[in-house]
């Protein structure tokens, strides 16, 4: 088996906030990948959360890519203030953009890689006109809203038709797209979530609710790798 690129994204969601800055440089400084940055706007989703300001903010705290998980309707208005606050990846649910070609277009003009979110229940037929505008793809393995929720085991078969997907995409000249999962990701079912085709991982309370009590985030990250690793047996660590 080839050896494959696995990225671990933290959500700040399970941050202690009152102490962001440096909950993010912790987990730069543990291997964290990315840092998966939720939005919510008490409107497409029930909880309210951060948005630009707190991006911008987090920017000056670490050099790792940010992932902008934008739970929020409507979408284009915040895209230009996500890219000038710092964001390097911006995905949104496509029931929550009137025209997902162009929202995904304001994206990548902004500088950003893009990508589409599918919850538990969104049907993938939203991938059908726009693979070539993509640069990930995030299955959401709960319904999106809240930490610390199961991950939901239907998620597994749309993870394996969405790589099917991605990797025809591939086979006929298209470009890389990432295969992001976002929801109850923990070290015991992380393999099995690889295993189904997604190649970056997004863990809030996984991460942030339970650091190692030895290792703190180093701890748990280097748990999160080995799981890969032995999914793949051996090679599973990298950045890219
Ligand atoms: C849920 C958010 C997730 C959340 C994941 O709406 O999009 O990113 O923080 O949290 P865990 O890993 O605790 O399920
Ligand atoms: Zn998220």
């Amino acid at each position: 088996m080839k050896p494959q690129t696995f990225r671990i994204a933290p959500s700040i969601l399970s941050a202690d906030f009152s102490r962001l800055g440096d909950e993010v440089r912790a987990i730069e400084a543990a291997g964290a990948d990315l840092v998966h940055f939720d939005v919510m706007d008490n409107h497409y989703v029930p909880n309210l959360t951060v948005g630009p300001m707190v991006c911008e903010a987090v920017r000056r705290c670490v050099g790792i890519p940010i992932d902008v998980h934008l739970m929020v309707r409507p979408v284009d208005r915040l895209v230009g203030d996500f890219a000038k606050a710092g964001a390097n990846l911006i995905t949104f649910h496509p029931e929550a953009s009137d025209h997902i070609d162009r929202t995904l277009s304001l994206i990548r003009e902004a500088g950003c890689k893009a990508g589409l979110v599918f919850n538990p229940a969104t049907p993938l037929h939203y991938l059908d006109h726009v693979m070539d505008r993509l640069d990930m793809v995030l299955l959401m393995s709960v319904n999106p809203g809240f930490g610390g929720q199961s991950f939901i085991a239907s998620t597994l078969p749309k993870i394996r038709a969405v790589r099917q997907r991605i990797d025809a995409h591939a086979a006929a000249g298209g470009q890389p797209i990432w295969l992001e999962v976002d929801g109850g990701i923990k070290i015991d079912n992380v393999a099995e979530v690889a295993r189904a085709g997604a190649d970056t991982f997004v863990a809030g309370s996984a991460v942030f609710g339970a650091p190692d009590p030895d290792g703190g985030y180093r701890g748990v990250i280097s748990r999160f790798r080995k799981a890969l690793e032995s999914r793949e047996g051996g090679g599973g660590k990298g950045k890219g």
